[in-house]
């Protein structure tokens, strides 16, 4: 290659239903577990991805600031796009998103996806969204989902190569429009990250194997749910396989409590909500924001509610929201 070759993507951010905790062992990244997800709007990464035959080495832009600290697992994914392409040449990665870094809104969830389909569409790689999903998963495991729009589900997959595992959609959201409300209780950049601590837990903690042989039938409840557009059967396996992965995570050692004394708040807040006949649930991620997914004509009263609990800083408000999309870019 002897010209600079750029291309552009935007992706959005994704929160799991039925969630991911666990991996397989080997350097693939392939989850332990399957994982229902809605891709999100309003949340999103934009990436630039420039290979250029100047470059010694790949270098990261992340928010305006250089991020050598970031390289690692972008290089690592870059070198999975530049394999197919059989090049060897280094990239430029300015990438940009529209909400708080690492704060347990699944900023590698959307950054990995855009990260890829900007690098794959820069490379002229004509990929199937399915293996542009089983590219981003090796970023980060809910990267592979934010492939898609709408409802979507993760499969684990049973080969050791990692090429049966890879997101598919579900539902578009335009079938089933829910909103989300994130209430973020704590900014900053969560002290574990969600990868070590899914080997923390697998390593230590007592309820990681009970995690892992009731998380089968979570997933066909949530899938029966959405296709049934039964709110109060998702709201239930959505909430109890949240609240399993946490149990799995806090006990443990050293304990992981991501949940601060506003996410338990709110969790109670939105129990409460629901019981008096809005439609709501929560989810919480490897952070202590707290997701509340409700019916669209519920969303003013459920962030009013969360607005008005001491303790959160802001509420963001989105849609269900598309997938992937890339760009040309001038190089
Ligand atoms: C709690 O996708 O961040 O958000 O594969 O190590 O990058 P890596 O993990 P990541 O884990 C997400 C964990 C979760 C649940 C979920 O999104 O399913």
């Amino acid at each position: 290659m002897s010209a600079m070759q750029a291309a552009g993507a935007r992706a959005r951010s994704n929160i799991a239903l039925v969630k991911y905790w666990g991996k397989t062992a080997g350097t693939l990244n392939v989850p332990a577990v399957g994982s229902i997800s809605i891709t999100l709007d309003a949340l999103w990464s934009d990436t630039e991805v420039a290979f250029d035959p100047a470059l010694a080495s790949d270098e990261l832009v992340l928010d305006g600031k250089p991020r050598p600290d970031g390289l690692g697992r972008v290089s690592a994914c870059l070198d999975i796009l530049r394999d197919m392409a059989g090049i060897g040449t280094r990239a430029t990665v300015v990438s940009r998103n529209n909400f708080p870094t690492g704060a347990g809104l699944a900023s590698s969830a959307s950054g990995f996806a855009a990260l890829v389909g900007a690098g794959a569409r820069a490379l002229g790689l004509d990929l199937s969204p399915k293996e542009l999903s089983i590219v981003a998963r090796q970023g980060s495991g809910s990267a592979a989902r934010s492939i898609f729009g709408g409802f979507v589900e993760m499969r684990a997959g049973t080969n050791a190569d990692g090429r049966d595992s890879h997101a598919e959609p579900l539902l578009p959201g335009r079938e089933w429009p829910l909103d989300i409300v994130v209430a973020v209780t704590a900014t900053g950049e969560k002290p574990v990250g969600s990868g070590s601590g899914m080997r923390r837990s697998a390593r230590s903690s007592p309820y990681y194997g009970s995690w892992l042989e009731t998380h089968p039938p979570d997933m066909e409840l949530c899938r029966k749910a959405i296709h049934a557009r039964d709110f109060e059967a998702l709201a239930e396996v959505a909430e109890a396989s949240c609240l399993k992965m946490h149990a799995a995570a806090m006990a443990a050692r050293p304990a992981l409590i991501y949940f601060n004394g506003v996410t338990v708040e709110g969790i109670g807040l939105i129990r409460e909500l629901r019981r008096s006949g809005l439609p709501v649930f929560f989810t919480v991620d490897a952070g202590p924001q707290i997701k509340a997914v409700c019916a669209p004509d519920a969303r003013a009263a459920v962030r009013d509610a969360l607005a008005g609990l001491p303790g959160v800083v802001e509420t963001i408000e989105t849609g269900l929201g598309p997938g992937l999309e890339t760009r040309e870019c001038a190089s």
